[in-house]
């Protein structure tokens, strides 16, 4: 447990500040990848190599997607990559830029100091470039390939669709923002592992591999961000805002990890492929498909770090 996390009493008069957080905020300048030349990703674009990993389709090995043709196989590939990058646009700009922006703001009030300010502030331009990233990965995808693709044909991301529907449950703000914040450091902690789904698998496209590469250097900062943010605001929280904010850990663990299939559904809908429904219906059923994002390590260490990890109702391995 770091000193901060053990801090007997909160002096709102005294700004917390963090000797990882100044560290972050005085190396960004150079560290960033928005601050990197941007890579030709039409010059990268390789026509024979795929789009998505067939390991992470989770009805790979379904009769019906193994009789498809290569083109078809393809195009939902390419649907597969389309989604991810939806995925993590969204995620990006309504699950982790509010819950940095709320610390931003230092809106629970824990008496954060400038560094964090300008620490989330660095990462929230970050997040705006990966945004632009995962836009600019779609695009080249769509042209190169030669199929429309629309983002908007797509369903909102799970996890933002559940942080929505936990923020709504509760009328109290203070409370929704607790959630937020819940959301935002699951998301900062784990993306990586999503990310990494993608960045080590090297029969992928290139410019897939690249894209999520470089969008994880800065990640590897922002989860050390979140964490130390994470437990600092902890220690301040009311006991029953502790409970609240454990329960949306949880809440985000398991929308985080799960596959969406309705996101399938809708693909299957688009491509109007016959027998899609059932070979989704069928993936559905069968659990060993069930995880997606498995990797939730850096949350369990937070949360042993916190001693509580424990009592929350989570399965960690
Ligand atoms: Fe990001
Ligand atoms: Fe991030």
């Amino acid at each position: 447990m770091s000193p901060q996390h053990s801090l007997p009493e909160h002096d709102p008069t005294d700004p917390v500040e963090s000797a990882v957080i100044t560290r972050l905020v005085r190396n960004w300048g150079q560290r960033a990848t928005v601050k990197k030349p941007e890579p030709d990703l039409d010059e990268l674009f390789d026509r024979d190599k795929r789009d998505y990993p067939n390991e992470l389709l989770p009805f790979a090995d379904h009769d019906r997607f193994l009789g498809l043709t290569d083109d078809q196989q393809d195009q939902l590939r390419a649907w597969a990559w389309i989604a991810f990058n939806k995925n993590v646009m969204d995620i990006e700009q309504y699950v982790v830029n509010p819950g940095f922006d709320l610390v931003a703001h230092d809106g629970l009030d824990t008496g954060l100091g400038d560094t964090f300010a300008l620490a989330v502030h660095q990462a929230m331009v970050d997040e705006q470039y990966h945004t632009l990233m995962h836009l600019n990965a779609s695009a080249v995808t769509r042209r190169q390939r030669g199929w429309a693709l629309p983002n908007d044909a797509l369903p909102d991301v799970m996890t933002l669709r559940r942080q929505r529907e936990v923020a709504a449950a509760d009328p109290d703000s203070r409370r929704k923002a607790i959630s937020l914040f819940a959301f935002m450091t699951v998301a900062e902690v784990s993306i990586s592992s999503y990310l990494d789904l993608i960045s080590e698998n090297d029969v992928i496209q290139p410019i897939n591999r690249a894209t999520v590469r470089l969008h994880n250097r800065d990640e590897y900062c922002h989860s050390s961000i979140a964490d130390e943010i994470a437990g600092i605001v902890y220690d301040t929280l009311r006991p029953d805002e502790r409970r609240h904010f454990l329960d949306g850990l949880v809440h985000a663990m398991n929308a985080f990890s799960s596959n969406d299939y309705s996101t399938w559904r809708t693909i299957v809908e688009l491509m109007e492929l016959e027998g899609g429904h059932a070979m989704i219906d069928d993936a559905e059923h069968d659990t060993s498909h069930s995880k997606l994002v498995q990797d939730f390590s850096g949350i369990h260490k937070l949360c042993r770090n916190l001693g509580v990890a424990e009592e929350m109702s989570f399965q960690w391995t």
